[in-house]
């Protein structure tokens, strides 16, 4: 058995309930059988999500105390903007308060009625932002990315072909921008290679069309592709975070993910591109040097981003999410394979197999762990997808129960609980009944939607 070896230690700590099941049973009951509804104190393993909730090191908790408080001209944001340049070797850093008000600002500064953005795929903010401004977006990830099972090793790359053929029919002046998206979110935290984003600069190159890069889940990549590259295992973080940089036109991310912090940020070395869209951030965000970040969650970034060019501190997640696939794979339970970053990926379309995706599958499944285990991880499937024009259930190409893994913050014995309790779940899934809407927001529904047994 491959164990993890925690590479930190914990210093403060926060106390945890773990309700019994009947009032489990009331507090899912309460939430309208969605976890993003749950009050996190009726939670003992908080799996939802990765944002916002990684673990900050002593570094990053001192560095907040000498934060430079001012509205303009902070000498706070003056390092966060150099250790960008440093790390990305962009130039112009635009701060904001977090990932989709980078998704709004480049929506409403490229995307207009008509407008398509080809991307490898999509994210459910990004995607909502794109629509909002009159555009639509084409997946084209690798057929074999959305195999819940093939090896493949960069299940995130974009099909090259499929990109040529996108432009030749709709025509480049219609393309907004091509979005890459590291360690995309949907399919399981599944990486793109290097290679596969030099390909994709090149057509964008040719076309004369913009390449934006989502950076938020870009530590994870950076690892894997680290790892399973050939020619970058002699390479340095910093060296392959240079090299995918210096592909794109734009760099956006989510600091919630990205730098163990809060906040976001677009990075570019394109002045017009930057003059274009630096007065939408005083108008959403707020001024130039901080965007609607606190001074104190800037300081945190600055160092986490430095903790981030460590590759051992990026393979922690990845290593406990591995353990983690690998110990469900021997108890028989489908799980998303390769083990990818983010999370673990349980699949839903499987593990429940007698409940149709109109009834929400790994939504389903998610009520379901919660009250066997206390365990809250995120359906990510049909119920986070969004409607046609008329009305009709849009079904999505994977149904995943996703069981995030907030970096350095569980400990193996807490991972090892979560892996019993869907083990016995697995065992028990015949209880596992189907769920529909009894109050359906029109956008972004999974965020607050009631659902009841079907
Ligand atoms: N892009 C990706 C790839 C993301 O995973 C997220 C957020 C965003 C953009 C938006 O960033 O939340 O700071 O506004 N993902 C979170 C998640 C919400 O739970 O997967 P944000």
């Amino acid at each position: 058995e491959q164990i993890p070896l925690e590479m930190h230690k914990v210093r403060i700590v926060q106390k945890l309930e773990l309700l019994p099941v009947e009032k489990r049973l009331e507090c899912m009951k309460a939430a309208g059988n969605n976890t993003f509804l749950l009050n996190n104190r009726d939670v003992f393993m908080d799996m939802l999500t990765d944002s916002g909730v990684n673990a900050m090191s002593d570094r990053q908790q001192a560095a907040m105390l000498v934060a430079d408080d001012s509205y303009a001209g902070s000498e706070t944001f003056v390092r966060l903007e150099e250790k960008i340049r440093e790390i990305f070797g962009t130039e112009f850093f635009l701060p904001t308060h977090q990932g989709r008000a980078c998704e709004n600002i480049l929506a409403q500064s490229f995307v207009t009625s008509g407008s398509i953005v080809p991307m490898n795929y999509h994210f459910t903010t990004t995607k909502a932002h794109i629509i909002l401004n009159g555009g639509s977006v084409e997946e084209i990830i690798i057929d074999k990315g959305i195999e819940v099972n093939n090896n493949h090793p960069f299940k995130g790359n974009m099909d090259i072909g499929k990109l040529k053929s996108i432009i030749e029919e709709n025509g480049s002046e219609k393309i907004a921008f091509v979005r890459m998206e590291a360690g995309t979110n949907l399919i399981g935290g599944q990486p793109f290679s290097l290679e596969n984003l030099e390909e994709v600069k090149e057509v964008c190159n040719k076309y004369g069309i913009l390449l934006v890069l989502d950076a938020s889940l870009l530590a994870d990549n950076l690892h894997f592709i680290k790892e399973r590259e050939e020619r970058c295992k002699s390479m340095s973080i910093r060296e392959i975070t240079l090299g995918l940089s210096s592909l794109c036109d734009i760099i956006y991310f989510s600091a919630r993910k990205l730098g163990f912090a809060r906040g976001g940020g677009i990075c570019t070395n394109n002045k017009e591109l930057y003059m274009k869209m630096r007065e939408l951030i005083t108008l959403y965000e707020g001024f130039l040097t901080y965007g609607g970040m606190s001074v104190r969650e800037m300081e945190a970034l600055t160092v986490g981003l430095d903790e981030t060019m460590d590759e051992n501190i990026i393979n922690q997640g990845p290593g406990f999410i591995s353990f983690m696939t690998d110990e469900l794979i021997k108890s028989g339970i489908p799980v998303v394979t390769p083990a990818g970053g983010l999370g673990c990926h349980i699949d839903a379309m499987q593990f429940v197999s007698h409940i149709p995706q109109e009834e929400y599958p790994a939504g389903a499944l998610g009520a379901a762990l919660y009250i066997a285990s206390g365990v809250r991880g995120m359906e990510r499937g049909t119920m986070s997808e969004q409607r046609d024009e008329d009305g009709n259930e849009v079904v999505s190409n994977m149904e995943l129960l996703r069981l995030a893994m907030p970096r350095r913050v569980f400990t193996l014995s807490q991972v090892k609980y979560a892996i019993d309790r869907i083990t016995w779940l697995h065992k028990n899934r015949h209880l596992i009944g189907g769920l529909k809407f009894v109050e359906e927001p029109k956008n972004l529904r999974f965020f607050f939607g009631r659902l009841e047994a079907t």
